[in-house]
């Protein structure tokens, strides 16, 4: 198992691409905190998790976007699991429109969860992490943060201030021994996309190689290895998991 006794605290971990990796995770003996604001999904998976007799898995309902709620979420991990060895920073929104209808409202909001989210978690998380000296920090930008994508200036904003955050981090924290990465997704069938109009879906799949979208395990599988010590001399990279849409 590549993950055997450490653990994780994986945020937006209820559904979609967060839950898919607290699977993975507990499959390989990790045990997971999830985060998640969605209680009843949380716990109810958290339950199922326990039922596969690997990694223990926990859930801690918070909002990352509220500083109060994640220094107490981090700290009740940190109890519970006795260490915290990996931060996932997963939670996401989205709030599309046009620039010429986007509200500042809904570009404030998601910066909130999206930009100052990631960097309450990290804050809250780091001296867990410098404590053990190793660890590994995984930032989640989107194909959109790289290249922009009609409709999402507040989202392409938010993801792409990720990656230079995560570059920053990895500058900072590499000589305590911490590897900060960030994973950089591509359209993936979970219910962020589900609001997602038919033909908008249509026409970034004919511009994907693989000719599909992502599944959620495409992407927990590339938080695997930046999580496992497969990765110990990886540092401030994003890794595309796109299929190739954009090369
Ligand atoms: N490329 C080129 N043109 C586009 C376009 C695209 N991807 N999407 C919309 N347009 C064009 C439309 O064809 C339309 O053109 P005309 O004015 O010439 O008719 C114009 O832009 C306005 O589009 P709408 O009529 O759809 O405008 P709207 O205000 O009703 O809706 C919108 C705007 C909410 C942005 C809607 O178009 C939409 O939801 N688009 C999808 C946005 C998207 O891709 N979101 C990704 C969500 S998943 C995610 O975020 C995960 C991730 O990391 C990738
Ligand atoms: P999802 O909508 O299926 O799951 C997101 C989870 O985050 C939900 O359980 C939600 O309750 C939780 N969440 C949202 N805001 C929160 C907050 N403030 N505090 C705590 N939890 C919160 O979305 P999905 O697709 O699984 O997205 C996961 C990450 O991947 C996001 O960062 C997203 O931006 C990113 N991503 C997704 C892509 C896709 O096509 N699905 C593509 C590229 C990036």
């Amino acid at each position: 198992m590549r993950l055997e006794g450490k653990v994780a605290l994986i945020t937006g971990a209820a559904n979609g691409i967060g839950y898919a990796a607290a699977e993975v995770f507990v499959k390989e003996g990790c045990h997971v905190a999830l985060i998640d604001f969605d209680a009843e999904k949380g716990e109810a998976k958290v339950k199922s998790l326990n039922e596969l007799g690997r990694g223990k898995a926990a859930f801690f309902q918070g909002d990352v976007a509220d500083r109060s709620s994640v220094d107490s979420f981090a700290a009740k991990a940190k109890e519970h699991f006795g260490k915290i060895d990996i931060l996932i920073n997963n939670a996401g929104i989205t709030r599309d429109g046009m620039l010429h209808k986007l509200s500042a409202e809904n570009f404030q909001k998601v910066l909130d969860v999206n930009l100052t989210g990631v960097f309450n978690c990290t804050q809250a998380v780091l001296p867990y992490l410098i404590e053990n000296g190793k660890g590994k920090i995984i930032n989640t930008s989107s194909v959109s943060g790289v290249y922009g994508n009609v409709g999402q200036t507040n989202y392409a904003a938010a993801k792409a201030a990720v990656v230079g955050m995560t570059k920053t981090w990895a500058k900072e924290l590499g000589r305590k021994g911490i590897n900060v990465n960030a994973v950089a997704p591509g359209f993936t069938e979970t219910g962020m996309v589900a609001s997602v109009p038919e033909n908008v879906i249509e026409g970034m799949k004919s511009m994907i190689p693989l000719g599909r979208l992502g599944k959620p395990e495409d992407i927990a599988k590339a938080y695997l290895y930046l999580a496992s010590d497969d990765s110990d001399y990886v540092n401030g990279t994003v890794l595309h998991v796109d299929g190739g849409i954009m090369m």
